[in-house]
């Protein structure tokens, strides 16, 4: 496929997308996914070498593309990143609330700053760059939030409380500011993968946290995901070709959720 392949099917060029925890796994995976479209990028990430790394491969390519470090859990951060979709590109047309954290341990050992770090990275982010993607869009008439959530936060595992927890919610926050913000043009949905190959489920299966091949064989199409494979839902989802799928949760898990035998 050619560095625009597809663009008239979704017809994205020229879409001012903002893509959170962009460096790394599904959220670099949405970022070169949108770009071949002809997107122009505004990207955040924690990690701020990465970032910039990231930020110079693009450029160095002829993708329009700028970049905010820091966490998307604060306010500032939100600020700062939504004031320079606005600063270069003049607003936002789609956001991605991609960033996120694991954090699988018993329930007996988690903390109140875990809890906290969690809900505040996974859950209080979306919520933060929600409303200031909304300032934009809703004026404008037009706009996409796809969230990051998971199978998780639609069904239940064991030591994953803060993580389940944090993806129930914004399975819920989609719902309610998609069904509050329709009738103002903007559409919001989610997507809820299955087990993804990323650095987040590689750094759990070295850590011991995760089982990979008990993973593969409770999978019904016995292997992971790979994160283009995440990507190309979201680009369907931010196209028009999706313009009356609002308050989503769709599934992306290889038949994880479906599975209830044995
Ligand atoms: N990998 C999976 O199996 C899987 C499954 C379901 C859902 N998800 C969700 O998809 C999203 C992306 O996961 P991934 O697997 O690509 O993870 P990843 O760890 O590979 O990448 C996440 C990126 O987010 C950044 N990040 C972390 N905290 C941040 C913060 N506070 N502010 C800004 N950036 C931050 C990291 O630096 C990293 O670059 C997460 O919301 C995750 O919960 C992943």
């Amino acid at each position: 496929m050619s560095e625009q392949g597809h663009t008239s099917y979704l017809d994205l060029t020229g879409k001012r997308v903002v893509i959170t925890g962009a460096a790394s796994g599904i959220g670099l995976a949405c970022a070169e996914a949108f770009a071949k479209q002809g997107c122009r990028l505004v990207l955040n990430d924690l990690n701020a070498a990465a970032l910039d790394t990231l930020l110079e491969q693009m450029s160095t390519r002829g993708i329009d593309t700028v970049g905010q470090d820091g966490s998307i859990a604060l306010q500032s951060t939100v600020e700062a990143l939504f004031a320079r979709a606005d600063e270069s590109f003049g607003g936002v047309d789609i956001t991605i609330n991609n960033a996120g954290i694991s954090l699988n341990r018993p329930t007996m050992d988690v903390s109140l700053d875990d809890w906290t770090r969690a809900i505040d990275v996974n859950l209080t982010s979306v919520f933060l760059c929600s409303k200031a993607s909304a300032a934009r869009m809703l004026p404008a008439r037009s706009g996409v939030i796809l969230n990051l959530a998971s199978m998780y936060g639609v069904v239940a595992a064991p030591e994953r409380l803060p993580y389940c927890v944090s993806k129930s919610g914004v399975v819920m926050m989609t719902k309610a500011l998609a069904i509050e913000w329709a009738e103002s043009g903007v559409r919001v949905n989610a997507i809820a993968p299955g087990y993804v190959k990323t650095a987040l489920v590689d750094e759990l299966a070295r850590a011991e946290r995760l089982d990979l091949s008990k993973l593969v064989q409770r999978t019904p199409q016995h292997r992971l995901a790979q994160p283009d494979e995440i990507a190309d839902l979201a680009l369907f989802l931010a196209s028009g070709r999706a313009g009356y799928i609002t308050g989503q949760v769709v599934g992306v898990d290889g038949g994880w959720t479906a599975y209830g035998y044995i």
